[in-house]
């Protein structure tokens, strides 16, 4: 089960697309030949991306600007390209951003927008284009979570709470799609210099401090690291060796031994 080869009638549909890992994965798709639908909000940017990669690589590739907190403009993707002809054979769900700070000092909307576009958009997409690939027994998905999603990260709870339940998902269904011939894998960056810290309200020198430099891997390597590990058909793939030690870590280490620590360490929240 490797990545499907190009087809006219097939699509490779990219969240996030607008920026950082999103603009990476699908530079890589469209330097394989395979046509793209680049989904984020920002029009424009998704725009002059699809100018560059039809011209660069001579692939189609078409702009649905979708605000993906919203479940109807979700559910529209799949009219939208049933009307263009096209069926989603590639799906990678990589839109998605942080709060930061203790839940009592939360905004509740962006709290709420934040599981809406990191956990809710990932299943809804996956619900609607899976059948699809099942029929065809053909197709492959990329859901980008975070070494966040390893351990509880008091300062970003609803965030790695939310990258948690994207790595567990994508585990099962993964389980669920391998009879039909479908991969599913998930993608868990440690720091990448992209617009997160910004979204976040995180100053870049902050974002930067706040991890030693080992950890952080650039845009194009974890895109990479991500569509290799599609086309291996690895159930997860961890860029950077001291990220894949931290995951480790993470994941073994006793909750009451490591969250105090991890609280300490974290920009986001005030001294007690
Ligand atoms: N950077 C890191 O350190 C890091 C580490 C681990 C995991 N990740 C994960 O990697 C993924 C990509 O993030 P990035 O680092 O590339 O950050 P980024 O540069 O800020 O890109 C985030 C993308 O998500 C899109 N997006 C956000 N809200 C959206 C919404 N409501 N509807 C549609 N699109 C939306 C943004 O587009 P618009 O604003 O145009 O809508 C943008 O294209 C995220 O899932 C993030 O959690 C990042």
């Amino acid at each position: 089960m490797s990545l499907p080869a190009p087809n006219p009638d097939r699509t490779c549909l990219v969240t996030g697309a607008s920026s950082g890992i999103g603009v990476e994965i699908a530079g890589l798709l469209a330097a394989r030949g395979l046509g793209l639908t680049l989904v984020a909000r920002t029009e424009s940017k998704l725009r002059e991306l699809a100018d560059t990669l039809a011209s660069r690589h001579g692939v189609r590739v078409e702009v649905l600007a979708t605000d993906l907190t919203d479940a109807g403009a979700r559910s529209g993707l799949r009219g939208r390209l049933e009307e263009l002809g096209l069926s989603v054979n590639v799906l990678v769900n990589n839109a998605g951003f942080s709060t930061l700070g203790p839940v009592y000092r939360a905004d509740p909307d962006r709290e709420i927008a934040m599981v809406r576009t990191d956990v809710e958009a990932v299943v809804h997409l996956c619900v609607l284009f899976t059948p699809g690939m099942v029929e065809r027994r053909s197709g492959s998905i990329l859901n980008v979570a975070s070494t966040a999603a390893f351990q509880p990260i008091p300062g970003q709870a609803g965030y790695g709470g939310s990258k948690a339940f994207v790595l567990s998902y994508s585990h099962a269904i993964r389980e669920e799609l391998r009879p039909h011939g479908v991969s599913v894998t998930a993608l868990c960056p440690g720091p990448v210099e992209t617009g997160f810290a910004e979204a976040a309200g995180i100053a870049p020198e902050e974002m930067a401090a706040s991890m030693p430099k080992m950890f952080w891997v650039p845009a194009a390597e974890v895109a990479r690291v991500g569509v290799d590990g599609m086309d291996d058909n690895k159930a997860v793939a961890i860029p950077g060796l001291p990220n894949k030690a931290s995951a480790a870590l993470g994941w073994l280490s006793p909750r009451r031994i490591l969250l105090p620590i991890v609280a300490k360490q974290h920009p986001g929240l005030p001294d007690a």
